[in-house]
């Protein structure tokens, strides 16, 4: 073992990130910068996110996102031991920027080009942050993806069930739109339904009925949809407690399927006898506190460790990326001028 310094590069939706991991062998790795030039506003007038727009700006910011990178970790490209970049999944433009990128610095600087897969980034976040063990169980929610992973190792997970439409930070930002508030939506919808009644709207909790741990959401947003042309259509405008209401009435759905299925999916990442038993959670939808607090009841309930990344590291970075790429480094596992973008990739 040895001391390995990353670089990482994400650039997969609507971030440009790039981010210096250090770890020395045997002790905790540590972030020696992590940059990220978000594009909302680029988007806000489009109402989601706009590939061409994305791809655009990942070409012309990555560059400069790598610079203050190592300027901020006070090292240059001559220090670093490999450079890890998301190959995907993503909006293709974007992990194109990456991917050209990483391939120029590596070309140029000799050192090993790392591929690493987004949803491995969230999913091995728990590692760089608080050293968790494997296996743990890792519930990825963010606004592309929602799955239960059974973590096993860097390059070993097991999807154990997971949304078979929508995804949870999806749903979020359509109801901040129903609502009229502004995007992204998680913490608009978040912070409307602190002043809400969860119970005077009773949305569905989709799919608690059938076994195992699938989800579905797009559902609640036709459920919310009506809800809203209803009250609407009674007293011909929306009030700021019927938009509370409605909102803290979603999230209270969202959290309660999210509890359930983490329920079940507990009960089969407990019969694989972990020894230090811990659920994650990781992507965008993770900074919901209302969703955390639902999480962190069902592992108490449980008796196991919860554990969630400090926020920043929840939604999309590149730190998260320099770390996975860390772990594939200590594997062996590189990749060479073959290294090819991917729109999809199933872990
Ligand atoms: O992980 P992320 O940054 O990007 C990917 O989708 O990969 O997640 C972004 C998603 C958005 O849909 C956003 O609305 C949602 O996470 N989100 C939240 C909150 N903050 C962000 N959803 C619920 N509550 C929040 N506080
Ligand atoms: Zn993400």
């Amino acid at each position: 073992g040895r001391t390995l310094t990353i670089l990482g590069l994400e650039s997969s939706c609507d971030d440009t990130a790039a981010a210096v991991v250090r770890q020395k062998d045997g002790q905790a790795p540590e972030i020696l910068s992590s940059v990220v030039f978000g594009q909302t506003e680029l988007h806000a007038a489009f109402g989601g996110v706009v590939p061409e727009i994305a791809a655009r700006a990942h070409a012309e910011k990555i560059d400069i996102c790598v610079k203050q990178a190592l300027t901020q970790a006070n090292l240059t490209l001559a220090d670093i031991d490999g450079i890890a970049v998301t190959a995907g999944p993503g909006l293709i433009g974007g992990v194109l920027s990456g991917v050209m990128c990483a391939k120029g610095l590596a070309a140029g600087s000799g050192k090993p080009l790392i591929g690493v897969n987004h949803l491995a980034g969230h999913a091995l976040t728990p590692r760089l942050t608080d050293q968790i063990a494997f296996p743990y169980l890792m519930l990825l929610v963010s606004g592309g993806h929602c799955q239960f992973l059974l973590v096993k190792g860097p390059d070993d997970f097991t999807r154990l069930g997971g949304t078979i439409d929508d995804a949870p930070g999806e749903a979020f930002d359509k109801t901040a739109r129903l609502l009229g508030l502004p995007q992204p939506g998680g913490p608009s919808v978040e912070a409307e339904a602190l002043t809400g009644d969860p119970k005077r709207f009773r949305f569905p909790r989709p799919m608690l009925d059938r076994e195992g741990c699938d989800m579905s959401f797009s559902g609640l947003k036709t459920a919310l949809l009506r809800a809203r042309d209803q009250v609407v259509a009674e007293k011909s405008g929306l009030s700021q407690q019927d938009r509370a209401d409605l909102a803290a009435g979603f999230q209270a759905a969202v959290r309660d399927v999210l509890m359930e299925k983490t329920r079940r999916a507990l009960t089969l990442y407990l019969s694989e006898n972990p020894t230090h038993p811990t659920v994650a959670v990781a992507g965008g939808v993770a900074a919901n506190k209302s969703i955390r607090e639902g999480l962190e009841t069902v592992s108490a309930e449980n008796g196991v460790q919860f554990t969630a990344p400090p926020l920043a590291l929840c939604t999309d970075n590149a730190a998260m990326i320099a770390y996975a790429g860390l772990e594939r480094f200590r594997l062996g596992h590189f990749d060479d001028m073959t290294l090819v973008a991917r729109p999809r990739w199933p872990l």
